[in-house]
């Protein structure tokens, strides 16, 4: 389907959920040392050597000016199990972090327990993404659960990947 994006504001974003992604809870500390962290799936593996990622934060979000003072972060990769944490990390009602386990690592930044993958990271950049930021990190320590299901997005919605 072939759509004009000066008539169809709708075309660029239908079109880019059809590249269906995995679904993180991106973390980190506020100046208080209180966790922050909202549900991201703008997550790329960008470099190997040195060992890069990046995630893509709206300039909208309420977290976004956290992340810009915070000197490390946290990429948390959800598990089909932990649909209410990315729905709960997504919305602005509630307090996200008081039903979740949350453990720290070198840094302090809350990692999630039990979830797919970790990635705790050293702020490495930050570029200009338009109306989000663009957070490169270096990453500084990983886990990840072999045997688990991811979650996923697509089309706008939550999906299930079961191998297991
Ligand atoms: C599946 C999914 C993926 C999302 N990906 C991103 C993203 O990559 N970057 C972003 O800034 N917001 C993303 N969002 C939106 C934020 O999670 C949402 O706006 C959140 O409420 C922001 O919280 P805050 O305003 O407290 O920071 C995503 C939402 C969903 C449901």
């Amino acid at each position: 389907m072939s759509k004009d994006l000066e008539t169809d504001s709708r075309a660029l974003r239908d079109a880019l959920g059809c590249f269906g992604t995995g679904v993180t809870v991106v973390t980190t500390l506020d100046a208080q040392g209180d966790p922050v962290g909202l549900t991201a799936n703008s997550f790329t593996s960008v470099s190997l050597d040195p060992e890069l990622l990046l995630v893509c934060l709206s300039r909208a979000s309420r977290s976004t000016p956290h992340f810009l003072e915070a000197d490390s972060f946290a990429v948390n990769v959800l598990h089909v199990g932990q649909k209410d944490i990315a729905q709960r990390f997504a919305t602005r009602e509630g307090d996200r972090f008081e039903n979740t386990a949350c453990e720290s690592w070198s840094t302090g930044v809350p990692i999630l327990t039990d979830s797919l993958a970790n990635f705790e990271c050293r702020k490495y950049a930050e570029h200009d993404g338009g109306d989000h930021i663009i957070l490169v990190g270096h990453v500084l320590g990983v886990r990840y659960e072999a045997e688990y299901d991811p979650l996923l997005y697509f089309r706008g919605g939550y999906r299930e990947l079961h191998l297991y």
